[in-house]
């Protein structure tokens, strides 16, 4: 199995406290797999990192084999984002901001490829829209269908599911999973919904004070812990204080 991510010792310290401490894992090629930890335990500080948008303190990560310093347009070319706190611009149309982000990713026939991604995300209806106007599922489908504008082969995605009705939630998950099998993209995601992270997740890493505490497929976690369901693994390993 190729590794897309590679991350090895990596640390990340704000003041005296490390954010991410120590922290390697690998996510392999075509997986969705599941960054999970209790709040505060990291998840959100690496997948920054993991997109160059703040620098490590010490540690490497290697994206597609390369790491930024020597590689950071062919990186950022082939993969994107989204997260509930990073908005897109509220006072343009849906179709004004995929536009605009089509033109800053360069994307070649990017009516073409809107034309497209409008129909799998299901969001013709509010094309006219002002951003600012969407709710938090047309928001997500949005900020979804922006991220796939380059066609990357690798996606993070933090918190993609929260504050979603239990409709759209599901509506999301089956989108999640048709951009990974239809696509073939990688998916990296963090989700408190371990439910959800069961379904979908082929792999799952779970993280606490910023360190690895396990990693596996969600069955094979659920077998060594010899609990009935991944929030009960969760539990154990968040307050398992070692
Ligand atoms: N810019 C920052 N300055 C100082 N401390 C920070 C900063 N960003 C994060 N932290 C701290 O780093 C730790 C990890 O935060 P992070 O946001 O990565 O957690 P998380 O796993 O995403 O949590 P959640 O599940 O609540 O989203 C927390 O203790 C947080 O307070
Ligand atoms: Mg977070």
């Amino acid at each position: 199995m190729t590794h897309i991510i590679e991350v090895e010792h990596l640390v990340k310290s704000f003041g005296s406290v490390p954010a991410v401490d120590d922290l390697s894992f690998g996510v392999e090629e075509g997986t969705i797999t599941g960054l999970l930890g209790p709040n505060g335990a990291g998840k959100t500080t690496t997948i920054q990192m993991l997109l160059d948008l703040i620098t490590p303190t010490s540690g490497i990560i290697r994206i597609f084999g390369k790491e930024y310093r020597s590689a950071r347009e062919a990186i950022l070319g082939k993969l994107n984002f989204s997260s509930p706190y990073v908005s897109l611009p509220g006072n343009l149309t849906v179709h004004e901001n995929l536009l605009t982000f089509g033109r800053l990713y360069g994307v070649k026939e990017l009516r073409r490829t809107i034309d497209e991604l409008v129909d799998f995300f299901e969001i013709r209806d509010f094309l006219g829209k002002m951003t600012y106007n969407l709710s938090t599922g047309q928001l997500t489908r949005l900020n979804l269908t922006k991220a796939l504008l380059n066609n990357p082969k690798l996606l993070l995605l933090d918190e993609p599911t929260a504050s979603l009705d239990p409709d759209i939630a599901d509506r999301t998950r089956a989108l999640l999973m048709r951009i990974q099998k239809e696509r073939g993209v990688t998916i990296l995601y963090t989700s408190h919904n371990m439910e959800e992270v069961e379904e979908i997740c082929d792999r799952v890493i779970f993280i606490q004070h910023g360190k690895l505490k396990d990693q596996g497929t969600p069955e094979e976690l659920i077998t060594k812990y010899g609990h009935e369901d991944l929030n009960d693994v969760f539990l154990s390993i968040a307050r398992n204080p070692s």
